[in-house]
């Protein structure tokens, strides 16, 4: 391994993130209400090997052990998110005090042990009870998040000084409310455009929530960026093919947000979206973010597929390419991240960039009480190396965040595909520190290794 922490340079962030439906449990604990994500997993064939994240990693009883291991691991700032529905069991209205203290409790431990909380306001679990009400779909969805924006403001904001807004927008309304396969489950163009254009209104509107409360918060929202290529090279199909996926995997969100519109000139489906759009829609949808979070774990090929309603594109998995590949069936390929600071750096509005997610799930063994993980080593050492590459040619990174502490429930795949740091028997929530947790341990202590 060729670089150090100083490398990155001084006030380089370096973190680790998680999310509350992922690690949290107590879905029904002191108060909280239910949300999508648990209504949507108690359907056993939605996940696989009919998981749920009823208990998942008790995060919220073992926060103080698990924070003290944050600690351990000399990770400064840590990433996580907050559950609408422990906090507004309703999703409007009515405020559960005790989800509010759960999360005073981990901010205040956080900040006692030094390390940075940085705050995801939105990672997927909308209440259940405003899904009845047409969730994402439903415009009135545009209120319901302002107010939560403000709950979050009003009793986290004197001490969370960094706010992300959204996590990864294209994923929560394209798996969820287009393919089916993720919470709520619902399927079709229709309900996914409306959830997209409302999405991407909340995460401007957030942004100006969150600057109006106080002008010295850090505010960005993050988003999912796979580097795309055509399947073949110098194949005019497969070219258009990945521009069209390109434009709506990485741009949907993005570009609204910079001002740009969506874009509906390399993928014409998206004219479509105006019948969402009202007069004033598109000056609400652009906002000036502090930073843009990428998360970015492996790159895509594209064929052009005539028969692929909409997009007349199909994604060409990593194993039927058979190349190296992650358990999430993701190819393991560095230069994406680089190329997505690249790209992403050459919008002239985008001030600042952070990887907020970058990490891989693979077969882990416990062997004598420890975990010798290798390829999780692997990569995210290469990827890290391709992160200082961007920034030593000019792209303004400033932060790498681990995806994820500890191993978690990984949505619609269940429990099976480990990517922690830190190992978890969810039989007896005993954690290992995985050998790459002890690297990026050593990493982060200076040492030079
Ligand atoms: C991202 C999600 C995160 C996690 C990783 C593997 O898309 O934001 O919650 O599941 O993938």
């Amino acid at each position: 391994m060729h670089f150090s922490k100083e490398d990155f340079g001084e006030d380089f962030k370096w973190g680790v993130s998680t999310a509350a439906y992922q690690i949290e449990g107590a879905h029904e604990e002191d108060g909280k209400g239910m949300s999508i994500w648990d209504s949507f997993s108690k359907k056993k064939k939605n996940i696989t090997n009919g998981h749920n994240g009823n208990i998942a990693c008790d995060f919220y009883n073992q926060y103080p052990s698990d924070i003290e291991l944050i600690k351990q691991l000399n990770i400064p700032n840590y990433r996580f998110s907050i559950s609408w529905s422990r906090i507004m069991p309703n999703g409007v209205g009515e405020i559960n005090f005790k989800g509010i203290a759960f999360y005073n409790r981990v901010i205040d431990l956080c900040l006692e042990l030094g390390i940075e909380p940085w705050v995801t306001i939105y990672h997927w679990d909308l209440p259940e009870a405003l899904h009845k009400k047409g969730g994402w779909t439903n415009r009135e969805v545009l209120n319901w998040f302002n107010d939560y924006v403000y709950c979050c403001v009003k009793y986290f904001g004197d001490r969370v000084k960094h706010w992300m807004v959204l996590n990864e927008p294209m994923v929560f309304t394209g798996a969820g409310y287009f393919l089916g396969v993720h919470a709520p489950g619902k399927i079709g163009l229709s309900s996914f455009l409306a959830a997209a254009h409302h999405a991407a209104i909340c995460q401007a509107e957030g942004g100006r929530i969150l600057r109006s409360h106080q002008s010295d918060y850090k505010i960005g929202t993050t988003f999912s960026y796979s580097h795309i290529d055509p399947l073949r090279e110098h194949h005019e199909k497969d070219e258009k093919a990945a521009v069209k996926v390109d434009a709506l995997l990485n741009r949907l969100f993005l570009e609204p947000l910079l001002g740009l519109g969506y874009p509906a000139k390399d993928l014409k489906i998206l004219q479509k979206m105006e019948r969402f759009m009202l007069a004033g829609d598109e000056q609400k949808l652009a906002f000036q973010m502090d930073f843009i979070g990428l998360q970015n774990y492996t790159r895509e090929k594209v064929s052009y597929a005539p028969l692929m309603p909409f997009v007349q594109a199909k994604i060409v998995k990593a194993n039927k390419r058979k190349v190296v590949h992650t358990l999430m069936n993701w190819e393991v390929y560095p230069p994406s991240i680089y190329k997505a600071l690249i790209r992403l750096n050459s919008y002239s509005s985008i001030k600042e960039i952070l990887v907020t997610e970058n990490g891989a799930a693979f077969a882990d063994e416990v062997v004598n009480n420890e975990v010798d993980d290798k390829e999780r080593l692997l990569y995210l050492q290469d990827h890290i190396a391709q992160v200082l590459q961007a920034q030593k040619e000019g792209v303004n990174v400033k932060g790498y965040f681990v995806w994820t502490l500890m191993d978690n429930f990984e949505w619609a795949e269940g429990f099976h595909p480990r990517f922690g740091l830190i190992h978890v028997d969810f039989a007896t929530q005993k954690r290992i520190i995985k050998s790459s947790g002890k690297w990026y341990s050593r990493l982060l202590a200076d040492q030079h290794i």
